[in-house]
This record gives C-alpha cells, structure tokens and sequence, in this order.
C-alpha cells in the first residue's frame, strides 16, 4: 500500500458505514488525514477508530448532513483541525426504503426527502469546498451516484431522478473548475453487499445477484478502490465522468 495521500484531507459523507466506511478506510490506509461525517454515532466512532490506526489524523463528526447548519459546523471543524479539504467523496443517499412505493402513490414528503437526502447533501457539501479548492488550485470531488440512474429500476423513481441529478451536477461543476485543475467525477454503483441489500428478501437478493454478469454482488471495497483511484493524481486528466462499478449489469 503507497501513502500517496500523506499530507492530504479527505472528507467521506456517510462514512460511517457500508460503501462509506470502506472509502474512509481506503483513504486511510494510503495516508490521508480523514474527516466522517455521519449521523450514526456509535458505527462512526468504530470506523474512525480502525481508521486511526492506519497512523492517520482522524475526525469524527455527528449530526444530520441535510441540516445547512450542521453541514456549515461540520465543514468548519475539518478546516480548523485539519485543514483544507483536498479530497471529498459526496457519499451519503438512499432510496425511499420502507416509504418504497411505485411513482403514482407515492408521498410528496418521500419525494422530498429521498432528493433531499440523495442529492441536496452533495450540492452543499461540495459548496462547502469548492472556494478554497479553486484557489489552492488543487482538489478532487467523487460523488456516489447509482446505476439506478440509467437503469430506471421501478419503484425508485424520486431515487433515479436524485442520482441522476448527481450526474449533470458533476458535469456542470468540471466544466466550471477544470481551468482550476480540481476534478469532479461520479462513481455509480450497482447492488452492493451493505446492509440495505442484507435486508432485502431472499429472492430478490438472488434476482439481483443473477441480474449481473459476473455473477456475485459488489463489495463496498470495490466501490472504495474506484473512489481512491478518481482522487488520486493518477487520474488527473479524469474529469466529468461516470464510472460504473457494477460487474456489467448496466452498460452506459
Ligand atoms: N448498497 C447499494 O447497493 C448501493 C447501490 C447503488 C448506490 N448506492 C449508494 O451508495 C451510497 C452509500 O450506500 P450504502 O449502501 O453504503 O448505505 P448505508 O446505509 O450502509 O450507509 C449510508 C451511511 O450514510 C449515513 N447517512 C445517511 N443519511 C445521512 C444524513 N442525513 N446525515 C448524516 N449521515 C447520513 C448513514 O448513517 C450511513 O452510515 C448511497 O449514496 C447509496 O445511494 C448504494
């Protein structure tokens, strides 16, 4: 493993778990100072402390990413005690989950809260960084899109229409920051082994499974290494782009 990130900070959203936690770890392990933003305070205490061991500064920040406020505090805290913010994964999203429903029943207030929660926290957060990136002229935004996206699966609409606002969003912003070297690019993950698939029915984890052509779920460390590669100065002529990581369930 190189510390090819050794001096830099990287904020994740959602960190805390699933695909979330495996790109904190990622970051971590090749030696990136790490901020987590999460709600859930005891998984993000565990997952900031493995994190640390990677011989890592280390911030572990509570509260709900659709709060401004708790967006602006959060944003705030990674500056002062750690410094600017050179890598930022825009992870945090769902589906309406248990509120699931096709598009002609469903609540305007899920409507609502599924954008909110899947593509409003990636407009603020990245607004949070977007100044100082400019003028450091350095800095690399990744968001977590979904292949839902394309895919259109039924059932997800409000979700489809969140993550594929993350896709014009990246677009719009690498036009407006490439002349100041800062890369924005999506990941789009298809089913992945966190604990939303977990939960779901038998049969339809098997369906999902059987859906992709290399016969298995993604893992969320699949997901993590995408991620670290788009961050890395690896990829410094990537910008504007989608990748699918989703063992070719969607083609795009
Ligand atoms: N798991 C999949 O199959 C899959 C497929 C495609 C895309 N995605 C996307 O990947 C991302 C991560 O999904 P996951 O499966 O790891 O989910 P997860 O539920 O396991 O983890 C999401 C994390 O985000 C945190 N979070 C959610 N809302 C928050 C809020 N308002 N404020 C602060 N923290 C909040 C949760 O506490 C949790 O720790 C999401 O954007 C999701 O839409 C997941």
């Amino acid at each position: 493993m190189t510390r090819q990130f050794a001096g830099r900070v990287a904020v994740v959203t959602g960190g805390a778990n699933g695909i979330g936690r495996a790109i904190a770890l990622g970051f971590a392990a090749e030696g990136a100072d790490v901020a987590i933003m999460d709600r859930e305070e005891g998984p993000l205490g565990e997952t900031a402390e493995e994190a640390r061991r990677h011989g890592v500064r280390v911030l572990a920040l509570s509260g709900d990413m659709t709060d401004k406020r708790q967006v602006a505090e959060n944003f705030a805290r990674v500056r002062a005690e750690l410094g600017p913010v050179g890598m930022l994964t825009n992870n945090i999203g769902q589906t309406a989950r248990e509120n699931y429903s096709e598009f002609y029943l469903a609540k305007p207030e899920t409507l609502e809260f599924v954008v909110g929660v899947s593509l409003m926290t990636t407009l603020m957060c990245s607004r949070q960084v977007v100044e100082e990136m400019r003028e450091r002229r350095f800095g690399k935004i990744v968001s977590i899109s979904s292949d839902s996206a394309m895919n259109g699966d039924i059932g997800t609409v409000d979700y489809a229409a969140a993550k594929s606002g993350v896709l014009g969003f990246t677009r719009a912003l690498a036009r407006e920051l490439g002349p100041f070297k800062v890369n924005v690019n999506v990941v789009c993950p298809g089913p992945t082994n966190t604990r939303a698939m977990q939960r779901i029915p038998k049969d339809a984890y098997e369906r999902a499974k059987n859906a992709i052509p290399l016969g298995e779920l993604c893992e969320p460390e699949d997901i993590a290494n995408a991620v670290v590669f788009l961050s890395s100065d690896r990829a410094r002529f990537i910008t504007g782009q989608t990748l699918m990581v989703n063992g070719g369930r969607v083609f795009y």
